[in-house]
């Protein structure tokens, strides 16, 4: 292998054709929503790293604190061999993974981002002689079949990305990680934790508006590849906290009465004055609710940690 392949694990037009799948389902249904995968072209993967370093964003902090003092421990408790990153993005934290795990042979960032992985592995491959870089183009809500490469292995995935996932999302997913591992393996998550109202709400509508704009990229994307007319300027970004679901909803709420068309789905759809499109979920855990999630898919999690504030949790799985 050399030190840096790319895999594309969809067919040809598996992305076109999922989009247009999803555009037609959830612009057709009420509420109308969209599912948040479709934010990360090159320009959202861009705004989503701005959005790592803005003072409201805590979890990139959070998790970077936790991952600092911990991946020594977490490193002894895996051994791997293969590290694989799902929804890897830029792979900035998952540095401090790499160098703890001494007998760390591969690393496989999975991802929809090209332009992501493209740069992250670039980078690494530069960056980490000897560290053999095999990144997949793949959606993991979708059945992920992995590279050969040797064992154990650690699964992580970072970011509070698993709350982008309904629950039954979340229960197929980490049912479908399970069956990825096999004894000796592990699963390292990390899970964004319930907290005040405010601190949640500005983390997902910053003074800056660069969370607005990262919102508002889904409809370039759709304007760009199904040839639709979404005017991004007449709709308002909006983050709002739903204490009974436990998450940060991302809205965008249409400024006027209009019709948006989408000539590659020959649809015309209609959205009245003040009328809301769901474009993310963002579930907040408590350690009870992530355990239960866990073991309902087969998996134990042997180690939590959180940094100081109580922010963030990882959590560890090894199989058995
Ligand atoms: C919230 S960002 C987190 C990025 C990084 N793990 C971090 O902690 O900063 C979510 C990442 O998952 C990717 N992603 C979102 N949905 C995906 C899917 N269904 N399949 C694969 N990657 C996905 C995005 O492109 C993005 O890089």
């Amino acid at each position: 292998m050399s030190p840096f392949a790319v895999t594309r694990t969809l067919p040809e037009d598996a992305t076109g054709a999922a989009l247009r799948a999803d555009v037609l389902e959830g612009l057709s249904g009420s509420p109308r929503t969209l599912p948040p995968k479709w934010f990360y072209d090159a320009h959202g993967s861009e705004l989503f790293e701005r959005i790592t370093t803005l003072p409201e964003y805590y979890p990139t902090r959070a998790e970077r604190e936790i991952l600092l003092a911990r991946s020594g421990e977490i490193a002894a408790a895996s051994g791997a061999r293969t590290l694989v990153e799902l929804g890897s993005g830029s792979s900035e934290k998952t540095r401090y993974l790499i160098d703890a795990l001494t007998g760390l042979r591969t690393y496989v960032p999975v991802d929809v981002s090209e332009s992501a992985l493209t740069r992250a592995g670039q980078a690494l491959v530069a960056e980490r002689p000897g560290l053999d870089v095999h990144a997949l183009i793949a959606d993991f809500t979708a059945p992920l079949t992995l590279p050969g490469t040797p064992g154990p292995r650690l699964v992580a995935f970072l970011g509070g990305t698993i709350g982008n996932l309904l629950p039954a999302e979340r229960a197929a997913f980490l049912a479908s990680v399970r069956g990825l591992l096999a004894p000796g393996d592990a699963l390292l998550l990390g899970t964004d934790l319930v907290k005040d109202e405010r601190v949640l709400v500005r983390a997902y509508d910053d003074a800056a508006g660069v969370t607005a704009a990262f919102n508002k990229n889904v409809l370039t994307v759709i304007n760009r590849e199904l040839g639709a007319d979404f005017d991004p300027a007449a709709f308002d970004h909006v983050a709002l906290w739903d204490a009974g679901q436990e998450w940060i909803e991302m809205r965008l709420r249409s400024r006027l009465a209009q019709t948006v068309k989408v000539p590659a789905l020959d649809l015309a759809v209609d959205f009245a004055a003040g009328e809301e499109l769901r474009t993310e979920v963002s579930a907040k855990f408590r350690k009870e609710g992530v355990r239960a999630e866990l073991e309902a898919a087969g998996l134990e999690p042997a180690r939590w940690w959180t940094d100081d504030a109580g922010r963030f949790a990882l959590s560890l799985s090894v199989v058995r």
